[in-house]
Parts: C-alpha cells; structure tokens; sequence
C-alpha cells in the first residue's frame, strides 16, 4: 500500500526517499537518551527521576492529575492566551485537520487546555479542584540552550479558590521543590500585581497616551506592542528605552484598594512563610490571561533563558471559555529548564545500575543463569542478565560497567555441584562460592 501524505507541496517538505540516507529529529524537539548527548546533557532517567519526584510532591500537598490530548482547536489558544500574543501569533504549529474544516494546534502550554477539560467535564460543579499536568508544549520559537520547540512543563492548577492564602499555597509549594531539588539558592522569586481587569484597561490607557507621545523614539517591536500589548513595551530589554520605561505611568499606581489588599496580604503571608521574593513591577507575562498576582522564578545561571518557572492568577479565564465564573491561579515551570539548573547545581539522584550482574560461561550455563535471574528478580532484586555468549573476561568488564552491587557467575564447570559464585563488586567481602540454594541468603548477608 502507498502512503500518500496530504500536504505541502513544496519540493523539499519530505526527506528524499534514499534508502540508508539519515532522517534527523526536528529542529529544536529532543531525544531524551539513555546517555547524555554533547549539546543536550539531560538523560532519560535523569527526567524518570525528576518525574517520580514530582508525582510525590504533588501527592505531598493534595494535587490531582490531569491528562488532556496534545492537540486542540486552534481557537482555545486564541480565546485564551491572546491572538496578539508571541505565543499565537507567530509561534504556534497550526494546521488543517484532514477535512480543512477545522483549525487544529500542538498546545503551546497547559493552562488553556486545562480549563477547557474541567468545563467540558464540569469539574467544578461541586468542588474547587486542585489539578496538575505534566507533559510536552510546542511553540515554534528560535532555539538556543534552555529554548526549545518542543519543551515539557509540570503545571499546576488551582481551580475556585479566591486567594491570596492559595497564591500563597502554590508559591510555596514550588518552593518547596527547588528546595528538595537543591536549587533554592539559585532561584530569586519576582512578584507583580496587574490588578483586575477595570484597573488595567485604566492604566493601559494612560500607557498608551504615554507611549504615543514618545513614539519617535521607540524601537520597532515596542511600537508594534504599544497597540496590541503596551505592558509589555515596559518589559524591552533595549538599553534605549530604559529611560522612556523609567518614566511610564506604573500600573501599581492604578490599582484600587482591594487588588492593593490581596497583594498586601500575599506579601505577608510569603514574608511569614519566610520565602523572599523581589517585586518587579515591569512583570506582565508573556500570556493575556493574567489578572492580580503574577510571579516568575529566575536564575542567573541559564544564560539568556532565565526563567525556569511561571504564573498567576486568571481569573476571569473560565468564563471566556464558557464556564461559570471562578478564581484560579497556578504556575508552570520548564522541565528541561529546571534539570539543567539540577543537573548542574542540585541534586536529583537516579540510580540505573543493577543489584547483581548475572554472567554464564559454558555448556548448559545459559539457562541456569536465566532462572537464578528469574529467581532473584522475583525477590525484588533489579538484575541484569549478561546475554551475547562473550568470554568471562569480557563479561566482567560489563559488569563492570554497570556499575551493579554484586555479580552472580554461572559456570559450567560448577553446575554438577549447583554452586554458584558470587562476586562482591563495590565492597570488600570478594568472591565466594556457594550452593544456589544458599545465593539469596548469601546475598542478604551482605547487604546488611
Ligand atoms: P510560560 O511562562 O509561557 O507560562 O511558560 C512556563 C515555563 O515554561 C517558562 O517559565 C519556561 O521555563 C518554560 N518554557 C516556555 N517556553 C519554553 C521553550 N520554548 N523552551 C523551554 N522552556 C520553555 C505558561 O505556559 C503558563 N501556562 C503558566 C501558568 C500556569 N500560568 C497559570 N497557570
């Protein structure tokens, strides 16, 4: 059968069918490798372990999962994160489902598709619910160390709770892992409030008026944003401008007593809690939805890619998305991000290397060998069997390397007694043979 992909046309689309000619990954989306690779040091079970830490804590302060599909109407993601926005307007994979009907995106983050799942399943008929996700985004942004095409996120959601004690709640919760990940010190929390919706339009105009009147003096993108997102003109990064941003009506300015209030009673609360943070009133996100607290974690040790974690409070998103109105907030941090910053200055053990390290040598070894690992395995031991029929020598330098406890050697040559001989590899007992029946308790001894 042929397959005939439905589009694009263009000469170059596909790889040109050349039988033995390399397919590389996508620009920019990485495999997660069982070793670390030259430009992209994170391995498989580095991430495992990062994963079992997360389904931990999560569990530690009440938070349940969500899975919801990687794909989803384009028009959840313009409805709530901006068509404006860089995220959708030029970094999203958009295409055309196969009946061209339909406009489908790769989400470019979890919020949205989150807040449609709990509408769509009325997740909120009778409780608040507070929801985690973790999985693959894609946004088709320039890639560079710690920016990706495809990056991973661990979101979290905390749905119909008014705050600021869960504004609280959830910053200290992600305090609480960059502790346990041996980061803290490399991370410095930065909060803003953009106050409500009333008290932003207010300070939007003023903004504008402000930007309008030194608009000769703006940099293209600054004045491309000062139409559609004019909060962020205040966050350029040109040197240029810093002296027109200086001088900009500040939001902090516009917000009414009791946006003043929920943002005093979150700095106490994190002050009481003894988590330090930095306000940066020039923080506006880089997504539309956000409304009173915001925060992103930074760290000085990433380069240009600076922020390992992000969030707020969205309030007014559910309705927008057709459901009854309700308070959220949540935050998500970057995966790959963040266990660069571990890998490089915390700590995340995972341990791949087995208990014991089954070898065999002659005529008959091979099975018996197997049912020693079957037997072992069955008592919890993690082994790894030798398989490939290489001398004993050769078997050793593997075991070696795997960095195993303990090896088991089945030879010919002591299989009509059924002994076995066990080898300790990291401690200082040496070799000893035994009968099989006597390997599980030999093993016991000497790992107590
Ligand atoms: P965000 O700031 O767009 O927020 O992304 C959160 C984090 O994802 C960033 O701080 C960064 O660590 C990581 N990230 C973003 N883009 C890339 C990329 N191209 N490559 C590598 N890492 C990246 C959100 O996505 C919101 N949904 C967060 C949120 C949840 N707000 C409320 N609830």
């Amino acid at each position: 059968m042929c397959y005939h992909p439905p589009f694009p046309n263009s000469a170059n689309a596909y790889p040109q069918n050349i039988m033995g000619q390399k397919i590389q990954a996508v620009k920019g989306m990485n495999d997660l490798l069982p070793v670390e690779q030259k430009d992209f040091k994170l391995t498989a079970a580095f991430w495992q372990a990062f994963e079992d830490k997360v389904a931990a804590w999560t569990r530690r302060f009440g938070y349940r999962q969500i899975r919801t599909p990687i794909v989803e109407q384009t028009g959840l993601f313009v409805r709530s994160i901006g068509e404006e926005t860089d995220v959708v307007g030029k970094e999203m994979y958009t295409f055309a489902d196969s009946n061209d009907t339909l406009s489908l995106s790769l989400r470019p983050e979890g919020t949205a598709s989150c807040l449609r799942a709990v509408v769509e399943h009325n997740l909120l008929y009778n409780a608040p619910q507070k929801l985690w996700y973790i999985g693959p985004m894609f946004r088709r942004e320039r890639p560079q160390k710690g920016r990706y095409r495809q990056f991973h996120q661990v979101g979290i959601e905390a749905l119909g709770f008014e705050g600021p004690d869960i504004d609280a709640e959830i910053i200290a919760m992600s305090a609480d892992l960059w502790r346990e990940l041996g980061i803290a010190e490399h991370l410095t929390l930065e909060l803003n409030s953009l106050g409500n919706r009333e008290e932003r339009a207010a300070h939007r105009e003023a903004l504008v008026g402000y930007l309008k009147a030194h608009e000769a003096q703006l940099d293209e993108d600054s004045r491309r944003r000062m139409h559609t997102n004019p909060l962020r003109v205040l966050d350029s990064k040109n040197p240029d401008l810093q002296d027109i941003c200086n001088g900009a009506p500040r939001l902090a300015d516009y917000l009414g007593e009791a946006s003043q209030q929920h943002y005093r009673e979150l700095k106490a609360l994190l002050d009481g809690l003894g988590i330090a943070y930095v306000e940066n009133p020039r923080l506006v996100r880089g997504l539309d939805y956000y409304n009173q607290t915001v925060f992103e974690w930074t760290t000085d040790k990433l380069g240009a890619q600076a922020t390992v974690c992000g969030g707020g409070r969205y309030d007014g998103l559910i309705e927008e998305l057709g459901g009854k109105p309700a308070a959220c907030v949540g935050f998500a941090m970057g995966i790959e991000r963040l266990l660069l910053l571990v890998r490089e200055y915390g700590s995340l053990p995972c341990d791949e290397a087995p208990d014991v390290f089954v070898m065999q040598q002659g005529e008959g070894s091979t099975l018996a060998a197997m049912r020693h690992a079957a037997a072992l395995r069955a008592e919890g031991w993690n082994v790894q069997q030798y398989c490939g029929g290489q001398s004993l020598k050769a078997q050793m330098k593997k075991a070696d390397a795997s960095g195993s406890r303990f090896a088991l050697i089945v030879a010919e040559s002591e299989l009509a007694a059924d002994s076995v001989t066990l080898k300790d590899m990291q401690g200082g007992r040496g070799q000893t043979t035994v009968p099989a029946g006597h390997l599980l308790s030999t093993l016991k001894e000497w790992t107590e």
